[in-house]
């Protein structure tokens, strides 16, 4: 087996989609090594999960720096400086500027909570609510110049259902994010993934499902 891929995880808040990288490490699903979980917050829960693990974990604060590149020029230092190969965006809030896209490219991946290219940006579980969408879901990306806008590694799809509130369908979306957010690093650590243009291909990926399609609502009701 070859070298573990070297991981730096950054995140703002409870950190659910740390704890699924962390897990599937520890049960051997995602050959890879948590070299340093950073985070733009102080109070972010995800550095403590991390520090229970015994990872390297640091609030870098945003204060001190003059504007976005600044603070990402500090980053990128500490990813370096940690040797990491694969950067991983789980919950960072932050929209990164072209100084670290660049430092990083197609090496970044972010999960996001809804099916891009609909609705990018923020509170979009409950978007996808009001805009009467049938179905959300998650991306896994590489992170580019854009907002939400890189190549998609991988997508769940989510049935919006009729009693839906934003929380419960983030929360149904939410357990999808921590499926596909390890297997797609994973991908990623096996040298799978081929980035062409806007479209990423998967290695041996094909899957073999004879087309079949989800509905929702299901027909034949
Ligand atoms: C997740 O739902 C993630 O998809 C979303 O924030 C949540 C973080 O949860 N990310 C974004 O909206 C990025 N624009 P977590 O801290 O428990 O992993």
């Amino acid at each position: 087996m070859g070298e573990k891929l070297n991981l730096g995880v950054l995140v703002s808040g409870r950190g659910s989609n740390l704890q699924s990288i962390i897990d599937a490490v520890e049960e051997g699903r995602l050959e890879a090594s948590l070299k340093i979980v950073l985070s733009d917050r102080e109070d972010a829960f995800g550095l403590e999960r991390a520090r229970k693990q015994g990872i390297d974990a640091e609030w870098v604060d945003p204060s001190p720096h003059a504007g976005r590149e600044d603070y990402d020029r500090a980053v990128v230092a500490k990813l370096r400086e940690a040797d990491v190969e694969l950067v991983v965006l789980a919950g960072f809030m932050r929209i990164l500027s072209p100084l670290f896209v660049e430092s990083f490219r197609n090496r970044i991946m972010n999960i996001h909570p809804a099916l891009l290219p609909s609705f990018p940006g923020l509170h979009v579980q409950q978007k996808a609510i009001d805009h009467g969408a049938r179905f959300s879901g998650c991306t896994v990306h590489f992170v580019d110049t854009g907002v939400d806008t890189g190549p998609i590694i991988i997508q769940a799809a989510v049935p919006v259902l009729d009693g839906d509130t934003e929380e419960s369908l983030s929360g149904r979306i939410l357990k999808q994010e921590h499926r596909v957010f390890p297997k797609a690093i994973q991908l990623y650590a096996e040298g799978r993934i081929r980035v062409r243009g806007r479209r990423v291909f998967i290695d041996g990926g094909e899957e073999e499902n004879g087309g079949q399609c989800l509905v929702n609502p299901p027909l034949g009701r």
